[in-house]
């Protein structure tokens, strides 16, 4: 029998949401993360220090006993930010990121920005810090195709930004192209990107072809086959610069499962797991570790955890339910349509 121990690993981007549905999500994450970063795309969004303390406070409360679990808060940039407010929120040691979402990017986005130029006294606040910039990287204008967004907003937001602000640390959040794989590795030190365990595994044919599978869909969209690839060339080459993001996001069946349904995959309860399937088939087991457990803490600033995980390959597949219950409404976790072996066991 195989298996695989790793430091405890973290979740460098996570939605948590509030209220029956955190109270639902967080045991699946808290089983085997010791930490995340907590999106705060709430409504309404955790904009200021007072609204990431009540929100961390609501996340803890929420906390089966005998679990632990820390949340790295972040603030949701807004053109309103107080630069002076971040600074305070970092120098708390609470809030670790600010997060940018282009207006109308993705879920709760409506408050994000519209014009960076409002935002660079708080830009030039963080870049005298080090507290790093969480971009959701996709343009929004109506002329750019979906499957574009991304490579886009490269080329025309995110190289500018650093060209301008060198020592501005960006964390490129859940990159779904060679384009975006290929920026983040040769960015250098004051840049890094994280990578979902879905888009490891899903392509847009998974979508769309043969009917529309609303629990495949997410922001950014999963692209093509070669983009996919590239990903998985990216999470397993032992690069500091890629580390796990899940983007876990969960949204109840009757959002998804809808006319115009809500982007988000859930995938906290089986990542683990996955990712290990995934690794091993690039023949990269060795390098889980790195990119689950080191490569996080090391761009954070923070150390890595003291505990660990172990995983056990079996004869027998993984059995996850198919869905998670909450007061809310059921939430499908990810199905990655294949058999997959690997057990998280401690
Ligand atoms: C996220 C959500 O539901 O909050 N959805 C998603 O498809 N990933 C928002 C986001 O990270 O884009
Ligand atoms: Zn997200």
């Amino acid at each position: 029998m195989q298996t695989l121990t790793l430091p405890r690993p973290d979740d460098w981007h996570l939605h948590l949401r509030d209220g029956a549905m955190l109270k639902a999500v967080l045991p699946e994450t808290a089983r085997h993360f010791a930490r995340a970063i907590i999106m705060p795309n709430l409504v309404p969004p955790v904009v200021t220090l007072d609204d990431a303390v009540a929100y961390r406070d609501r996340i803890m409360s929420a906390l089966p006993d005998g679990m632990g679990f820390e949340p790295l808060m972040t603030l949701y940039l807004t053109e309103g930010t107080d630069p002076g407010d971040v600074e305070r929120a970092a120098a708390s040691g609470l809030v670790k990121a600010v997060k940018l979402y282009p207006a109308g990017a993705t879920t709760n986005s409506h408050s994000g920005v519209r014009d960076l130029d409002k935002v660079m006294p708080v830009l030039e606040v963080m870049a005298r810090i080090g507290l790093p910039l969480c971009t959701h990287g996709e343009v929004t204008t109506p002329e750019v195709d979906i499957f574009d967004r991304e490579a886009v907003f490269i080329d025309t937001v995110l190289d500018p930004l650093r060209r301008r602000l060198p020592e501005l640390r960006v964390v490129m959040e859940h990159i779904t192209t060679e384009e975006g794989a290929a920026y983040a590795a040769e960015g250098g030190d004051s840049l890094a990107a994280t990578i979902t365990t879905h888009h490891l595994i899903i392509n847009r044919n998974h979508i769309l072809a043969g009917g529309i599978r609303p629990h495949y869909y997410c922001l950014p969209v999963a692209k093509r086959e070669k983009h996919r690839l590239a990903l998985r060339k990216a999470a397993t080459s032992g690069s500091p610069r890629f580390f796990l993001g899940t983007d876990s996001a969960p949204h109840i069946d009757a959002l998804k499962e809808h006319a115009c349904g809500c982007a988000g995959c859930f995938t906290a309860t089986n990542t683990l797991s996955l990712l290990a399937h995934v690794f091993e088939e690039e023949g990269a087991l060795d390098r889980l570790e790195g990119f689950a457990s080191r490569h996080g803490p090391a761009f954070y600033g923070l150390p890595v955890n003291a505990g660990s995980v172990t995983l056990e390959k079996r004869a027998e597949p993984c059995v996850w339910p198919v869905k998670i219950q909450s007061e809310a409404g059921p939430v499908t976790v990810f199905n990655p349509g294949f058999p997959v072996h690997w057990h998280v066991v401690t």
